[in-house]
């Protein structure tokens, strides 16, 4: 799939990577904003050798692995030994500070032309990969090496706290169509393509796994868009935790908005007085929104998902 509306960040990766600025960019974004798709341009931009490295979860508990791994990656005589080192390392002898600063001397000693490493989900690394590239990242200017990095969220106690920063922000509305046009289906849905991007707000993810589940619906000869969209895929866990945290007030007045895609709130008020406190909780966090005489639930999605959840399963 190509990659849509994301021109302004492919030009500010190219700017790192032909330096002489910053030598590492960290990509920020929350789930399904596009980090990966931008991320995995990056081989083409340039002609630079690319080392590409996903951290992997289920490593992600054995101390200096993803290091280990990308320094293998990397497969450069000098860092190989380091690579071999930290594998025989059994007793933990090398800990951070001392991998940091013997990488960094090896970083210098490099004289070999741009390399380009690109860590995706390097917030999934182990703790000590994590310190360690983080003190390195902050001290590649005058090294060959450009360093890219995909993070869902950026916390002050991350190692990368300090690191410059592209924030992933929505696709707009004409991007989020392009995207969806793109995907081939047996027969055009425009109806379907504005729908899905009016719904999921630009998060990319959201509105792939939202058309995609209409397109299976329609496979299967219903062709009328559902009401309330489903809120399904891989925002569930996100819905359930955030309206599992809800005082019980809230919640219920979360039920009562999601059967409307508005609702008048003299009505409520009149019928609901008891709910007034569940209202204006959900006002403060934000999952409400008021326009005049109207509440309504802000993401599309999440009234999906309360719909479905109070229902029983068809
Ligand atoms: N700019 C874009 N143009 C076209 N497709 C895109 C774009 N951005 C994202 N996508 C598509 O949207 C989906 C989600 O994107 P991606 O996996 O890159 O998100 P992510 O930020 O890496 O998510 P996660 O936090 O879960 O790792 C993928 O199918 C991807 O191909
Ligand atoms: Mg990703």
């Amino acid at each position: 799939m190509s990659l849509i509306g994301r021109s302004r960040e492919l030009d500010r990766i190219l700017s790192v990577i032909r330096g002489p600025k910053d030598s590492a960019l960290k990509v920020v974004g929350r789930r399904g904003m596009g980090k990966s798709a931008l991320l995995s341009e990056i081989p083409r931009l340039s002609d630079a050798r690319t080392v590409f490295l996903t951290a992997s979860t289920s490593e992600s508990d054995w101390p200096l692995s993803g290091l280990t791994a990308l320094l293998t990656g990397i497969d450069d005589p000098v860092l190989n030994r380091f690579a071999d080192e930290l594998l025989r390392d059994s007793t933990g002898a090398m800990d951070v500070p001392t991998v940091s600063t013997l990488l960094l001397n090896g970083l210098h000693q490099r004289s070999s032309s741009r390399t380009v490493i690109v860590i995706d989900d390097a917030d999934q690394l182990d703790p000590s990969s994590q310190a360690v590239i983080g003190y390195l990242a902050r001290r590649l200017t005058g090294t060959d090496m450009a360093l890219f990095m995909g993070v869902r969220e950026e916390t002050a106690e991350s190692p990368y706290a300090s690191l410059p920063a592209l924030q992933l922000t929505p696709l707009n509305y004409n991007d989020t169509v392009r995207m969806l046009e793109a995907i081939p289906a047996r027969q055009t849905s425009t109806a379907a393509v504005h729908a899905v991007a009016a719904a999921t707000q630009g998060n990319p993810l959201a509105a792939v796994e939202l058309f995609t589940l209409l397109l299976e619906r329609a496979a299967d000869g219903k062709y009328a868009l559902p009401v309330p969209l489903p809120g399904k895929g891989s925002f569930e866990a996100e819905f359930a935790a955030t309206v599992g945290g809800l005082s019980p007030a809230a919640r219920q007045v979360l039920d009562l908005l999601s059967l409307s895609c508005r609702s008048d709130i003299a009505t409520l008020e009149r019928t609901y007085d008891q709910l007034w406190g569940g209202i204006e909780e959900l006002l403060a966090n934000g999952m409400v929104g008021r326009s005049g005489p109207h509440l309504r639930i802000q993401d599309q999605l999440l009234r999906g998902y309360v719909y479905a959840a109070m229902t029983p399963a068809t």
